[in-house]
């Protein structure tokens, strides 16, 4: 199960409800992943994929905009890294899964190693910068 551990919790309702569900989109890929009977994985791969980016987009602002109102000095180098993450999901080329139906579990499980390791990542080393202990 992927899903928060108490480490990942940064005390700021709003945000710890998005990194919730952020970690429920990684369980949906994993679940994709897993499903031995779907022989055509392409248009969840396409829509779980929308969702990420019309998702991580909705919390990366939210996220700026909690960083801009507390005065979070270090902000500058945080909002690089929500851009470079939503760069690594719009180069995702969904129609090149669309047509390489082979490769569709290869894709789904990069997908889910690329969003554990970065969500992961991110939230221990980056978002915890800016709570206040
Ligand atoms: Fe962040
Ligand atoms: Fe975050």
């Amino acid at each position: 199960m992927y899903e928060m551990k108490p480490e990942y919790y940064t005390g700021i309702e709003m945000i710890d409800k998005e990194h919730a569900r952020l970690f429920e989109l990684v369980q949906q890929t994993s679940d994709l992943l897993n499903d031995e009977y779907l022989l055509d994985k392409a248009n969840e791969i396409v829509g779980l994929v929308s969702e990420l980016i019309n998702y991580t987009r909705t919390h990366f602002s939210h996220e700026e905009e909690y960083m801009e109102k507390i005065g979070y000095a270090g902000i500058k180098d945080h909002i690089p890294q929500h851009r470079k993450f939503e760069d690594k999901l719009m180069e995702i080329d969904l129609e090149a899964i669309e047509n390489d139906f082979e490769h569709q579990d290869e894709t789904v499980e990069d997908l889910l190693g690329f969003l554990l390791n970065w969500l992961v990542d991110h939230i221990l080393y980056v978002d915890m910068k800016y709570v206040k202990k």
